[in-house]
């Protein structure tokens, strides 16, 4: 049955085209904006330590768990549980999953609009162009949030049209290598500037009295936006897998590429943030860091626009180039959840599915835009509360429902000796009740 639909809905060429289009999703705004201003601004060395253990401990395991359901449905996250069991309940957790993956892209594009803003206001800088500048990085600006967002989500819609192996595959397999890349050459700059130490220090000495239930919540939250947990974004992608592959090795792989880069890239802001501050940039306010919105998207081009010359210049456009792509490869795997169940459920062909849920999607996106406030609001409900919840009744079916005996015989194509590896004992733990209870302890203690 898999082999049938996965060559009606398209599958990757290869296995590097899907952990590249993986770690594309996984790798965004989330790793590269959120994540080191998270560390900056929860706990330093320690936000970083939680932020680890929730990842490999909760967040891994759960991948495992949405790559098997994947591939075995070959369907979206709604056909995914209606075809694993009869329940009646579980195909509403994929439903929910549809529901953050519009909601979190509604916003994720805003933002994603003031990075791609901000490449050219570097331009418009160095020439000397301050009114174009002044229009390009005023945030609150609905007129051109609006604007920017709406270049950015055709530009997805774009790629989503290409279908699997030539939208998706193509387009992440070129921009993953050229980002990480970026990442590094960036990172070697830094570390010459004076005030550089200061920031590695702060980065990665954990200060363990700063861990509280507060600080935990947070880190696991980002460890599922960051890792596209919770919403059946691996699902869809794990149903374009083929049977060849080894599921837990592929998950391994994507994880430890989204950990990377988000480890990089806190490598290089926070440093940065420290060579700002030497440089005579304010980055606290009062005692207090500044905000994430202010972090990247003000204290970053203060620190090029000090920097200075075609140096600056290109540093300045390079990196908002390098998050804007990042952020691409995410709105295709956000927008490709929904995109998905249009076509699997009501038949309706990849381009039209497309265009409509992208342009559905883009008016709630407009709204946003004029209304940044909705962005705090969205992001908790979807992002911090949504995605945990997804991931928690996603464990729930793969142990009471589906079992975990039915997914590891599934990971057994791609994966013959897995019944005789440790893996194999350890990971159904993990989905029976260690995930489980850590992530209901985690949001219940954050309520309380
Ligand atoms: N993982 C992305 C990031 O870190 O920016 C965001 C994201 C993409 C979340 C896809 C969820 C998702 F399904």
């Amino acid at each position: 049955m898999a082999g049938t639909s996965s060559t009606e809905r398209g599958s990757w060429n290869s296995k590097l085209g899907f952990i590249l289009a993986a770690a594309g999703s996984a790798v965004g705004l989330g790793n590269i904006w959120a994540f080191p201003t998270k560390v900056a601004t929860e706990g330093g060395g320690a936000y970083l330590l939680v932020y680890l253990v929730c990842t490999f401990l909760i967040g891994f395991p759960v991948m495992v768990a949405e790559l098997a359901i994947g591939r075995k449905s070959g369907k979206n996250p709604v056909g995914a549980f209606k075809s694993l069991s009869s329940n009646k309940f579980f195909p509403l957790v994929g439903l929910w999953g549809v529901i953050c993956g519009v909601m979190i892209l509604s916003f994720y594009t805003v933002i994603a609009g003031w990075a791609f803003g901000y490449a050219f206001e570097e331009i418009f800088f160095y020439f000397g162009w301050d009114a174009g500048a002044n229009w390009l990085t005023d945030t609150s600006n609905g007129f051109r949030n609006a604007i920017i967002a709406a270049v950015f989500m055709i530009g997805t819609i774009k790629i989503i049209v290409g279908g699997v192996s030539d939208g998706i595959e193509k387009a992440t397999k070129t921009m993953m290598p050229l980002l990480i890349g970026i990442i590094i050459i960036m990172i070697g700059y830094v570390m010459t500037q004076p005030g550089a130490t200061e920031g590695v220090r702060e980065y990665l000495l954990p200060d363990f009295s700063k861990i509280t239930t507060g600080l935990i919540f947070s880190a696991m939250g980002q460890a599922f936006f960051s890792l596209s947990l919770g919403m059946g974004a691996l699902i869809t992608y794990g149903s374009y897998l083929n049977k060849k592959e080894n599921i837990p090795q592929a998950a391994a792989m994507v994880t430890l590429a989204d950990v990377g880069i988000a480890f990089l890239a806190g490598l290089l802001i926070i440093p940065a943030m420290y060579v700002a501050k030497n440089a005579g940039i304010e980055i606290f306010v009062g005692d207090q860091l500044a905000s994430s919105t202010d972090l990247v998207f003000q204290i970053l081009p203060a620190l090029f626009h000090s920097i200075g010359g075609a140096a600056g210049l290109i540093l300045g456009v390079v990196f908002f180039l390098l998050l804007s792509i990042a952020a691409l490869t995410s709105t295709i795997s956000l927008l490709e959840v929904p995109v998905s169940f249009v076509i699997d459920e009501y038949k309706v062909p990849r381009k039209k599915a497309s265009w409509g849920v992208g342009l559905g999607v883009l008016v709630v996106s407009t709204i946003v835009a004029f209304n940044t406030s909705l962005i705090g609001t969205f992001d908790y409900i979807f992002s911090n509360l949504g995605l945990p919840i997804g991931g928690l009744l996603t464990c729930i079916f793969v142990a009471f429902v589906w079992k975990t005996d039915s997914a590891i015989t599934e990971m057994e194509y791609g994966f013959a000796g897995i019944r005789q590896t440790l893996f194999s004992k350890v990971w159904p733990m993990f989905i029976y009740v260690i995930c489980p209870l850590a992530i209901l302890y985690n949001i219940i203690t954050n309520f309380i």
